[in-house]
């Protein structure tokens, strides 16, 4: 793990390890990708002014996460399928993320149950929950979190219908896998992802045990958010709002009017996301729709960004422009892909060590002197 130097390199290990169709669906977005790039070349367009002569021998890393003290500004997010990367993997990533003492989102296409997760995560944990064509069976996990003694909920809004991701069903990706002459052999190229699945047992999405609606609920990719709600709206998140005891955020927002209605109907915090492109291919990119929610939700609650991640040079750009933390998904994904616990950790601690040095770079000696005039606008051709 050690020879990986960066989240880029912990890309290319994941690569070798994993067959294409399951490399693809954790690399890969929605139609012509351009979000998923797009959120990458946003942080480009901005280049640090640094200060100089500050004294920055020691820079304080650490912040408070809806009230909670946590390392530094990072979030492991929630990404559904992390046990087919590796046995357990979503338990790799919580495990991962409390060792360096940031909060942990549980997604409901974990492989690992909402009550394992609460049992062994002792740090800062959010569920992040999908509203299910069947309420109930949602309702039933939202009280099962709250049960369990989660932190926080999130509400994941940008997954009315499922995103048209092309590399799955070129690749004919779908969980439970399918079988096909040419996902066997790919399945066969990749032995050590192959034993370790066979050794592991075949992963189940845990916490959709038991959901009735259709015998293809387990299926992601192909059939992704098939079984999802889509006329969930304000008046059913309201609902959630009233019913939640603690934190709860609601994630894959760009609007600032929209900002400003959660804040009012007292979220917690919100994130900037369009679930790192996987979902509107031509939706904007997150760190440009930053600043605006920033600006609008005016410190009433917190507001964390996702997407393109992948440096901490990039977290610090994130919180000049606003943002209170950030959430990774593929950073740790493809860090769990390549060593699982070991690798989420190793992904966690580039962040945090590039975080570290871009800090103290900047002059910048604490998280809360992070601020707008650390960027200029940059002309990318
Ligand atoms: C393989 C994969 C699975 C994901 N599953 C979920 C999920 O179950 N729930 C959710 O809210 N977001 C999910 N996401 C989106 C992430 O939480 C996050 O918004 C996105 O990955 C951020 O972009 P990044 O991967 O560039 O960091 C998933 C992302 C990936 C790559």
């Amino acid at each position: 793990m050690e020879r990986s130097r960066s989240i880029d390199d912990l890309r290319n290990a994941a690569r070798r390890r994993l067959p294409r169709s399951v490399f693809d669906f954790i690399d890969g977005g929605a139609e012509d990708e351009a979000t998923l790039l797009g959120n990458r070349a946003a942080y480009r367009r901005h280049s640090f002014l640094p200060k100089t002569l500050a004294d920055v021998a020691a820079p304080d890393l650490s912040t408070t996460i809806l009230g909670r003290p946590a390392a530094l500004p990072l979030i492991a997010g929630p990404t559904g399928a992390s046990g087919f990367l590796w046995p357990r993997g979503d338990l790799a990533i919580a495990a991962a993320a409390h060792d360096l003492g940031i909060p942990f989102a549980l997604s409901t296409s974990a492989s690992v149950s909402i009550e394992d997760i609460a049992a062994r995560a002792s740090g800062a944990i959010w569920f992040q929950c999908y509203i299910f064509k069947q309420r109930d069976f949602s309702d039933g996990l939202i009280a099962r979190a709250a049960k369990a003694g989660y932190d926080g909920l999130v509400i994941t809004v940008d997954f009315p219908v499922g995103g048209n991701r092309e590399r799955d069903f070129r690749n004919d990706f779908s969980i439970p896998f399918k079988y096909t002459a040419r996902n066997v052999t790919d399945f066969a190229l990749h032995p050590r992802w192959a034993l370790s699945m066979v050794r592991g047992g075949t992963p189940q999405l845990e916490n959709l045990r038991g959901f009735s609606a259709s015998n293809d609920v387990g299926t992601v990719a192909s059939s992704v958010g098939r079984n999802y709600d889509a006329s969930f709206s304000w008046d059913d998140l309201s609902r959630i709002r009233d019913a939640w005891p603690r934190k709860l955020i609601v994630k894959g927002i760009a609007r600032p009017e929209e900002a400003e209605r959660l804040v009012a109907l007292g979220c917690d915090a919100v994130v900037v996301s369009n679930h790192g492109g996987r979902q509107l291919d031509g939706a904007v990119a997150t760190l440009d729709a930053l600043p605006a929610v920033a600006r609008a939700v005016a410190g009433r609650a917190e507001v964390f960004v996702d997407g393109g991640i992948r440096r901490g040079s990039d977290m610090v750009k994130a919180l000049a422009l606003g943002a209170n933390a950030v959430l990774v998904g593929r950073a740790t994904l493809f860090g769990t892909a390549a060593g699982g616990q070991d690798g989420a950790a190793r992904a966690l601690s580039i962040l945090r060590d590039e975080f570290r040095r871009c800090m103290q770079l900047c002059g910048t000696a604490r998280v809360s002197e992070i601020g707008r005039d650390l960027l200029v606008p940059t002309d990318v051709p």
